[in-house]
C-alpha cells in the first residue's frame, strides 16, 4: 500500500469498473458471478473512499450502450442493482454517504427506480460523501440531452444564445452537479474512457490499472489516490504557475491510510 496524503486528496474520485465478466470466465464461472463479485468491490471501495475523506466517488455501473448486452446479463445486472440498492441502505446511512444518480435513468425498470428514489430520499441529508451511480450512463447522451434543453429553452424565448458558454451547458450537466473530476480510475486493463464523463473528466488525472474490478479493493484506491498524487497537474498552464507535487513531501505530511 502506498502513503496518502489526506491533506491533499483529490476531490472528486470517478471509476470505470471493468473486467467482471473476464473475472468469473478465468474461474469458469457465468458472467453474471462476476457482477456480483463486483458489486461487493463497490462496497469495499466506497467505504476505503469515505474513511479517506473523500468528497464525491462516482461510479460507472452501467452504460448506455450495455443495454445492448445479451438480455439475461442486462436482467442480472438490474436484479443486483436492486438488491444492493435495499442491502446497502444501512451501510450508506451509517457513514453518512448521500446517494446520487446520474444517466438516463427512465429507461430502468420500474422496481430500480423506485428502489433508488427510495434510497436516495433516505439519504438526501447527509455530506460525509456524495456517491453517484452512473446508470444507463452515456456521456455522449448526457450532452444531447442538454443540447435539447437548451435548445428548448432558446425556442421558448427563455435563452439568448448568445449568452450560451460552458457554465451555461455545465448547469444542465447532473455528472457536473459534484464538480469535476480530479482522479479517474479504469480497472480491467482496458485504456479507453467508453463514454464516461467527457465533460468533467476532461481535466482528470487518468489512472488505469489490469486488476480486475472485483479484485479492486481498498488498497488499489490508495493506490491509486497514491499516484495521483505524485503528478503535477498543469490545466494548461506553465510548471512554474503551478504547484509542483511531485517532489518528495517531509514525512510529517504523510498519513498511513490505514
Ligand atoms: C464491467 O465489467 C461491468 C459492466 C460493464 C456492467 P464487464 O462486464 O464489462 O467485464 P469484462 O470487461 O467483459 O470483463
Ligand atoms: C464500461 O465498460 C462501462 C462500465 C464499466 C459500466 P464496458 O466493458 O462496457 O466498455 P467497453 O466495451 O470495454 O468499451
Ligand atoms: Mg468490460
Amino acid at each position: 500500500m502506498g502513503l496518502v496524503d489526506v491533506s491533499r486528496l483529490p476531490q472528486h474520485v470517478a471509476i470505470i469498473m471493468d473486467g467482471n465478466g473476464r473475472w468469473a470466465q478465468a474461474r469458469g464461472q457465468p458472467r453474471t458471478a462476476g457482477h456480483a463479485r463486483g458489486a461487493d468491490a463497490v462496497r469495499d471501495v466506497m467505504r476505503a473512499a469515505r474513511r479517506l475523506g473523500i468528497p464525491a466517488l462516482t461510479l460507472y455501473a452501467f452504460s448506455e450502450q450495455n443495454w445492448d448486452r445479451p438480455q439475461d446479463e442486462v436482467d442480472a445486472l438490474v436484479d443486483l442493482l436492486c438488491e444492493h440498492l435495499v442491502s446497502e441502505r444501512d451501510e450508506l446511512v451509517d457513514n453518512e454517504i448521500r446517494l446520487s444518480a446520474i444517466g438516463r435513468l427512465h429507461k430502468l425498470p420500474t422496481r430500480a427506480r423506485a428502489r433508488l428514489r427510495a434510497l436516495m430520499a433516505d439519504t438526501e441529508q447527509y455530506d460525509g460523501m456524495t456517491l453517484t451511480l452512473a446508470l444507463s450512463y452515456g456521456g455522449r447522451e448526457e450532452m444531447v440531452d442538454a443540447v435539447r434543453t437548451l435548445a428548448d429553452r432558446v425556442a421558448n424565448g427563455t435563452l439568448d444564445p448568445k449568452t450560451i458558454d460552458s457554465v451555461t451547458l455545465e448547469d444542465e450537466l447532473a455528472s457536473m452537479k459534484v464538480g469535476p473530476v480530479d482522479l479517474l480510475i479504469r480497472t480491467g486493463g482496458e485504456q479507453r474512457m467508453s463514454n464516461f464523463l467527457p465533460w468533467g473528466a476532461a481535466y482528470a488525472e487518468l489512472h488505469f490499472t489490469d486488476e480486475l474490478w472485483p479484485d479492486f479493493g481498498a488498497n488499489s484506491l490508495y493506490d491509486a489516490v497514491g499516484c495521483y498524487q505524485k503528478r503535477e497537474r498543469r490545466f494548461g498552464l506553465i510548471p512554474d504557475d503551478c504547484e509542483a507535487v511531485d517532489a518528495p513531501l517531509p514525512q510529517s505530511s504523510l498519513e498511513s491510510a490505514v
